[in-house]
């Protein structure tokens, strides 16, 4: 019995020093270098015996659960930054919106905080648009748009920040103008409208960090989780939260 264990005991270490053995090497997405002005696909790692590709789990990041939900996500995935998102989901709540709206300003900057700025509101909406209300994805890929124009009606002007960051006269591209004039006399023009009112552009450093824990409910009754697993259920943005979990993956 004693030998059998044993035998066993160094099967398992042999596949262990197997494993280490084998290294891994991350090939860079086009979209990595494109940020930083480079058009290539360079550095190419140099593949060997024993050096190989990576194409799975990445043992740089925190593991995820086989069927990872949208929580998950936030505590193995999202930036810290996602604090943005939880103090909009609490200031819309303090403001009495319905609980449906809450959610939308929970995930309105999903993009930013996990996954890629540019267009983020479009990017978005794409993500979550299997698993939430048609209205929750219309508003949020449509505060891409109306976060840039003013409605005195609810208060809302220009944003102070925006002027910081893109300078004064910064006029947005033609095709968010033409998503501003849609959305403008759409049925869920308010629910849009009402993500930009909740959005907190001045970060509050000094605010007591939330959890998404205290979302738990919210996103339970409001966001379809499916219970293989977000990347694993086949849906037209399952590869999005796959590309999420494993983003060094070689193709
Ligand atoms: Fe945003
Ligand atoms: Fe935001």
């Amino acid at each position: 019995m004693s030998e059998n264990l044993s035998l066993a005991e160094r099967a398992d270490a042999l596949e262990h020093r197997q494993f280490e053995e084998f290294e891994r090497l991350y090939a860079r997405s086009l979209l990595f270098n494109l940020a930083e002005g480079e058009r290539s696909l360079e550095p190419r790692p140099k593949l060997g015996p024993g050096k190989h590709l990576s194409m799975g789990e990445d043992p740089r990041l925190l593991p995820m659960p086989d069927n990872p939900t949208l929580i998950d996500f936030f505590k193995l995935r999202f930036s810290p930054s996602q604090q943005h998102l939880l103090q909009s989901a609490r200031l819309a709540q303090k403001n009495g919106l319905p609980e449906k709206m809450v959610l939308a300003c929970l995930l309105h900057d999903i993009a930013v905080i996990g996954f890629i700025r540019s267009d983020h509101g479009y990017w978005g909406a794409q993500l979550l648009e299997p698993y939430v209300d048609e209205e929750v994805s219309w508003a949020i890929r449509m505060h891409q748009a109306l976060r840039f124009y003013p409605d005195e009606s609810v208060g809302y002007d220009y944003p102070e920040l925006y002027i910081r960051m893109f300078g004064e006269g910064y006029r947005p591209d033609p095709y968010i103008e033409a998503d501003y004039e849609r959305a403008k006399n759409h049925k869920w023009y308010m629910s849009a409208r009402m993500i930009c009112v909740n959005d907190l552009y001045s970060w509050d450093a000094d605010a007591k960090p939330l959890s998404i824990d205290e979302f738990e409910d919210v996103i339970g009754r409001h966001f379809k989780q499916p219970p293989e697993g977000l990347g694993n259920d086949n849906t037209p943005s399952s590869h999005m939260w796959r590309t999420l979990r494993r983003p060094s993956n070689a193709l």
